[in-house]
């Protein structure tokens, strides 16, 4: 298998972990590049549930090289409870099968403090972010004033960058806000106890990576969230702050962007999406809540109840071609078993004209209608089935008309949470 990259096609949340765990198989390197913590990738292993947020997904397969890259928002102390947990439960963690960049950017408290601080000020207004300090930390990047993780390393930068910084976001924090400030030396000693943890696993992960291009292997790049959350070309400005796609690989990780094989989109056989910001083809009635219930739509990091609606042809088209792919893997068609006749968003219409291609110039998607096609539903149990041939008819059709409607071809289906719950058309 060519190196590969392997992202969300919706708003997040389309079931990547369970993907790219059946494709680490095959691969020598697993990938994060962008986001953080705000992520939270959820894999079945046997009867066991693993919710990854950090560490790539690829830590489930003895003996492949998991890598946290440059473009990676690091939490630490989220980061070393996830490294505990794995390792409490037998999942073997250490310097030889994670890496993570001297060069990704930290995510200190104060990060997630004014994340929490900033959606309240927003109030009606706020994205609904995760809280996990992920804006403001790129941010700090982008302004050029963050710590990047081999600052951890060096008591003596990150006493200095600390206090700059505190001096900063404290006076905001108390003029501001009126709430009370960080404590330098309480923030030093952890971070720096936390950096003397981490230190076994830094290197120079784009040195890494190139190296092991060069020497055959084959690399896929797990990305988080999904592409309508993408900074710059999804529904701006409720996103995330890093670039969710292929976009993000090679900024993200120094590794040249020609070397990338293939880019596979995953996308729900419906659609979610959390926290705010438009959703055109959201469903607000009670089939909402039964979608909900039956694909168990509530966030892996958060916990929220995910807004829940149907299959988008015209934004999932708009991802699937910002990221040149010649595939798509559709996740979670067995959640639609017994729901009924599906809708298809088609097209969208606003002020008289009709739209099949994703408006991305509009400022916002307001007054936008959607325009449907029911395609006919089935009722049977799909969990078992593991050739497209054995599915029920009206599912196969199903399948085939998304597919036909959208252009790319489906490339795989999952039909359930577990590792062998996928039907191959041929990746
Ligand atoms: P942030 O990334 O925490 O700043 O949140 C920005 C937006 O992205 C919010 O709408 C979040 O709900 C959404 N978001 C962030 N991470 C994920 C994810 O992993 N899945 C789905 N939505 C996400």
């Amino acid at each position: 298998m060519p190196s590969l990259c392997v992202f969300g096609a919706q708003w997040g949340d389309e079931g990547k972990g369970k993907i790219i765990d059946h494709l680490a198989a095959d691969v020598s390197h697993v990938v994060r590049y962008q986001g953080g913590s705000n992520a939270g990738h959820t894999v079945v292993v046997g009867s066991e549930k693993y919710v990854l947020h950090l560490v790539p997904s690829g830590v489930l397969h003895p003996g492949k090289v998991n890598v946290i890259a440059n473009g990676v928002a690091v939490d630490p102390v989220l980061l070393l409870e996830e490294i505990d947990g794995l390792v409490a439960r037998g999942v073997a963690v250490g310097p030889n099968n994670l890496r993570i960049s001297a060069r990704a950017h930290v995510i200190f408290q104060h990060h997630r403090r004014l994340d929490a601080l900033a959606e309240r000020w927003r109030g009606e207004g706020r994205i609904g972010t995760t809280g996990r300090g992920i804006g403001p930390a790129y941010a700090d990047k982008a302004a050029r004033v963050g710590l990047r993780v081999c600052d951890l390393l060096d008591r003596d930068r990150l006493e200095a960058g600390l206090r700059v910084a505190l001096a900063e976001k404290n006076s905001f924090i108390q003029a501001v806000h009126k709430e009370a400030p960080l404590e330098l030396g309480e923030q030093l000693d952890v971070y720096g106890r936390l950096g003397a943890r981490l230190e076994p696993f830094v290197g120079d992960t784009g040195a890494e990576l190139r190296a092991a291009h060069r020497a055959g292997a084959n690399i896929l790049f797990e990305a988080a969230q999904g592409v309508m959350l993408d900074l710059d070309h999804g529904t701006y400005p409720y996103v995330t702050s890093s670039n969710t796609g292929v976009d993000g690989i090679p900024a993200g990780t120094g590794f040249p962007p020609q070397h990338i094989g293939r880019a596979i989109g995953i996308a729900k056989a419906y659609c979610t999406r959390v926290g705010e910001g438009p959703f055109p083809s959201e469903e607000h009635g009670p089939r909402g809540s039964e979608l909900r219930e039956a694909g168990h739509e509530y966030g892996a990091t958060t916990g929220r109840p995910r807004r829940c609606g149907w299959l988008d042809v015209v934004a999932l088209r708009y991802a699937l071609e910002l990221n040149g792919s010649d595939g798509w893997i559709m996740t979670n068609l067995d959640v639609l078993s017994g729901l009924g006749d599906v809708p298809v968003a088609v097209a969208y219409r606003r002020g008289g004209s009709r739209f099949e291609t994703f408006p991305a110039h509009w400022s916002s998607l307001d007054g936008v209608e959607v325009e449907y096609v029911q395609r006919p539903g089935w009722t049977e149990d799909l969990t078992a089935v593991r050739r497209f041939e054995d599915l029920p008819p009206a599912a196969r059709n199903y399948v085939e008309w998304v597919e036909n409607a959208v252009g790319v071809p489906i490339r795989m289906l999952s039909i359930g949470p577990r590792r062998d719950q996928v039907i191959h058309r041929g990746l």
